[in-house]
């Protein structure tokens, strides 16, 4: 695209957060490459959706009381994994609709950044994490489907 574009794109946004680093890394770093910013969507899914927070939930609880205990703050995982994206130059698209967790969106502007250290233990933990839904779970709701639709055609 870069070769025929008129205009260079500004800002590119794709699905970003831990768990989907290995899938994206190699795009942000042609983003980058190219002075393209990256924004992200879905970023707080390893805390909003992941069924156990998985392997980054807690590095980022780790994170999180640290910056706690040196700023004297409330600081919460969501924020910690907001950090880590301000570290790693992506702008999150998030959101809330609970006015508490609004608050905590907007008071990640006030806090330090996270150590590279720290950016580094998210990056291996988003690596190992999975964020697929076991096979188990496609087949049992397929079965449920299939028996809600022709369940009444059963002797
Ligand atoms: N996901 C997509 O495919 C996509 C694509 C393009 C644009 N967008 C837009 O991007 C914006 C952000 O949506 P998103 O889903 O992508 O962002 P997200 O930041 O990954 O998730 C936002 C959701 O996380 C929940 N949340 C926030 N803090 C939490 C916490 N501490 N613990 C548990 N849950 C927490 C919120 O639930 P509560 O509301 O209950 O607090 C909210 O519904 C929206 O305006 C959306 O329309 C999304």
């Amino acid at each position: 695209m870069l070769k025929v574009a008129k205009h260079k794109p500004v800002i590119h946004q794709l699905e970003a957060h831990p768990y989907v680093l290995s899938h994206i890394q190699e795009v942000i770093d042609i983003a980058s490459e190219n002075g393209i910013l990256t924004s992200a969507y879905a970023p707080l899914a390893p805390i909003s959706s992941h069924p156990t927070g998985g392997p980054a939930k807690p590095i980022l609880e780790k994170i999180a009381t640290r910056l706690s205990k040196e700023t004297g703050k409330a600081v919460d995982a969501q924020q910690a994994l907001l950090l880590w994206f301000r570290a790693k130059k992506i702008t999150p698209v998030t959101g809330s609709h609970t006015a508490s967790r609004m608050k905590q969106q907007a008071a990640v502007q006030q806090l330090p950044d996270i150590t590279a250290a720290e950016v580094a233990e998210v990056d291996e933990a988003g690596l190992k994490g999975k964020f697929a839904v076991p096979l188990v779970v496609y087949v049992l709701v397929l079965t449920g489907v299939w028996v809600w639709l022709f369940g009444s055609l059963l002797p």
